[in-house]
């Protein structure tokens, strides 16, 4: 495995092949912890893994220098899934000092007994020599904790960018160029979309930071390193922050069914945006994880979102949907209806819509609704409704 990143840089990180669920995160490729050893006359670990990867960990790093020879650990991100192997890490290396800012002391107070540590305490503009070459740090709060920060590494013009940039990827290489981009930037859109989506206005002032340095190459805390394509994804993180309306040209149509009624509502949506020359997305929500859901509804400029009636409200999986996307506050000029059908009482599609109301997007207008079955006048209006978002949407992205 290539482990170096540049001349005295390598990754001594974990690969977690077989996890499928981080957190509630759909890791269908599996996910890894980086962690990096700068080597100069001092040498500093910056970041560490996973708990349970602690000893895979300290015999990478061992292999490159004594474990009792390193002098500084870094710790950008207090998560479990960075600082989670910290006890057994500083416990083997006795002679290293803990490098983190003030808040992420407190943090790891919380998560460790710390009492034995010695820190040394930095904040954004400080530097640390280690010999040669100098560590940087800059504070990056709430991306993604409050004790976020990065450090760059400018004689490499290297970025070590914690969770930013990062992607839930397996794999045995280490590098954009060794893997296919249309694949790891789709798993960037995944993390982007269910970690920092709620973020948006931190990301961008961290972009701004990061637009204050020469940057060669970028490595995150999780999945390849961007070396080849560091401008594709600095720019698709610009995009997703600011939710360009350029990119929204695209219908969201999500549904739930008891006995097809709403599928066929749902169907007659996709084919009224269709019609008018927009990309539709159909996503039957009993059957997509709540990942791939938030990674579509990142970058889409209108939903229609459907729910049958069931005991006078929506279906439950719908509820669940509607109660995670709330949390990542899909921000923008959006704009929603909700459909569905019932028998003899009123609730899923109202409750859709009521719950809509809250996300700050606009409503197209009040629910489509069908009793028991929808008829062709019902279904007429349906395509009539995803002609209009899908208009609406051209309009938003429309120069
Ligand atoms: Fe990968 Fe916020 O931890």
């Amino acid at each position: 495995m290539d482990t170096s990143i540049c001349e005295g840089v390598y990754w001594v990180g974990c690969v977690d092949w077989t996890v499928r669920d981080f957190h509630g995160f759909n890791t269908e490729r599996g996910a890894t912890y980086n962690s990096y050893l700068v080597c100069d006359e001092k040498v500093a670990l910056i970041d560490t893994v996973k708990e349970p990867f602690a000893q895979e960990l300290l015999g990478k790093v061992a292999a490159h220098v004594e474990l009792g020879k390193i002098d500084f650990v870094i710790c950008n991100h207090a998560e479990p899934d960075h600082a989670g192997a910290l006890a057994r890490v500083m416990a083997a290396m006795p002679n290293a000092k803990l490098v983190c800012n003030r808040k992420c002391q407190a943090s790891l107070a919380r998560h460790f007994d710390t009492s034995q540590w010695a820190f040394h305490l930095v904040e954004t503009g400080e530097s640390l020599s280690l010999g040669g070459r100098s560590l940087q740090f800059i504070n990056t709060p709430m991306v993604h904790w409050p004790e976020s920060m990065f450090t760059y590494l400018p004689e490499h013009k290297l970025l070590f960018s914690m969770d930013a940039f990062g992607q839930h990827y397996a794999s045995s290489l280490r590098f954009d160029d060794q893997v296919p981009l249309p694949t790891v930037m789709d798993e960037a859109k995944a993390y982007y979309a269910n970690i920092l989506m709620p973020l948006g206005r931190q990301i961008s002032k961290t972009l701004d930071q990061v637009n204050d340095l020469e940057v060669d190459i970028v490595a995150p805390s999780h999945g390849v390193i961007w070396r080849s394509h560091v401008g594709d994804i600095l720019s698709a993180y610009s995009d997703w922050a600011a939710f360009r309306p350029a990119a929204a040209a695209r219908v969201v149509v999500m549904y739930d069914t008891m006995w097809e009624s709403t599928a066929q509502m749902a169907r007659a949506l996709v084919q009224g945006v269709t019609n008018q020359g927009v990309e539709a997305v159909l996503l039957y929500v009993r059957q997509t994880s709540l990942t791939r859901i938030a990674t579509e509804a990142l970058d889409a400029g209108a939903f229609a979102i459907g729910s049958p009636t069931l005991n006078a409200g929506m279906m439950p999986m719908m509820g669940a949907v509607l109660t995670y996307l709330k949390g990542l506050r899909p921000a923008g000029d959006r704009t929603a209806v909700a459909f569905g059908s019932s028998g003899w009482g009123r609730g899923g599609p109202e409750a859709v819509h009521e719950i809509l109301e809250t996300f700050k997007w606009k409503m197209l207008r009040e629910p489509i609704k069908a009793q028991y079955r929808p008829t062709k006048d019902t279904l007429a209006e349906c395509r009539k409704v995803g002609q209009d978002l899908a208009i609406r949407v051209q309009e938003v992205a429309a120069p």
